[in-house]
């Protein structure tokens, strides 16, 4: 799967020529803006592939040139934040992306979290964060929901799912995924979970209400303010802070140790790791993490 900015540089390369050009001034402040912002630490080799990205947003705003672009970000930040975030990030997902942490899900925590909770009213969390398109959080609540019925438990469980991509969001909040999409569910978890659509729905599939019930989808800058205070039984993050810096990542996972009980669980990505940035957690699985005593 590819990562944040893992674009295809043909894509920026056929847009170059046909719209105004990122000059280097322009190109500077937004590395600086969007470390700030959003943590992603842009390379200088990425120019281009910027430019190409922030056409399309360019055209949209009806700007002629980066300069009033950069205007505007320096005039109103946080208007503008998301779009920018969207338009440089890649929101690549899938249904059960990495299955082997629902495989952990599934064998080992939600029966031993559901067994622990018997009392009706207790509370079960999970923070998807950085939730992209919504595959996610959906995925996870399909688990959560057949362990729930299995253990016949009326906890008061939730799973928290945000990202900083405003279009990102709207796809999550629909929950309708084309059939192509929904290929890395089960067949028995598809009839299950997934309503299919007929007439002019044919070819797209929409999530469960039962699902819609367990989700709950909030914009959240993972670098700003949090407005929830936990604690959550497990965080995922994955594939959110490949580009991130060292700074942004150590204070990241500071802040999440804090939202996790002891004993508590953060996912992490294929290719990402807490190895020499963080030594809250101890390593427990493939990246899976354990907050330490
Ligand atoms: C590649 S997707 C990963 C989606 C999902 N977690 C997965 O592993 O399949 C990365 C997501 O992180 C989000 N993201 C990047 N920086 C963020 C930030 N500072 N705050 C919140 N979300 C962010 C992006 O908008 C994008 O949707």
């Amino acid at each position: 799967m590819s990562a944040v900015l893992g674009m295809c540089d043909g894509e920026a390369v056929a847009a170059v020529g046909s719209g105004p050009t990122l000059g280097q001034a322009e190109f500077q402040f937004l590395r600086g803006f969007v470390l700030q912002q959003c943590g992603i630490a842009l390379g200088e080799h990425k120019h281009q592939l910027v430019q190409g990205r922030l056409l399309r947003r360019l055209r949209a705003l009806g700007l002629t040139n980066f300069a009033s672009y950069c205007e505007l970000l320096r005039r109103d930040p946080d208007a503008e934040l998301g779009e920018l975030a969207s338009a440089i990030s890649t929101n690549v997902t899938a249904f059960f992306r990495e299955a082997h942490h629902y495989d952990l899900l599934v064998s080992e925590l939600l029966p031993r979290w559901l067994q622990e909770r018997r009392r009706e009213g207790d509370r079960l969390r999970i923070w998807s964060a950085g939730c992209s398109t919504g595959e996610e959080p959906y995925a996870l609540a399909m688990v959560l929901a057949e362990a729930l019925e299995q253990h016949s438990c009326k906890l008061d469980a939730k799973i928290l799912a945000t990202d900083l991509s405003p279009q990102a969001l709207e796809t999550a909040r629909q929950g309708v995924y084309p059939l192509e999409r929904i290929a890395g569910i089960s067949a028995e978890r598809c009839r299950r979970w997934m309503l299919r659509g007929a007439g002019e729905y044919e070819g797209l599939a929409s999530v469960h209400p039962r699902l819609r019930e367990l989700v709950s989808i909030q914009p959240l800058n993972l670098l700003h303010e949090w407005p929830m205070r936990g604690p959550f039984d497990a965080i995922f993050c994955r594939n959110v802070v490949i580009y991130f810096d060292q700074p942004t990542k150590q204070r990241l996972f500071r802040r999440y140790a804090e939202l996790l009980p002891v004993g508590g669980y953060l996912f992490l990505g294929h290719s990402e790791s807490l190895h020499g940035i963080n030594d809250d957690f101890e390593l427990i699985g493939r990246t899976v993490y354990r907050k330490r005593a």
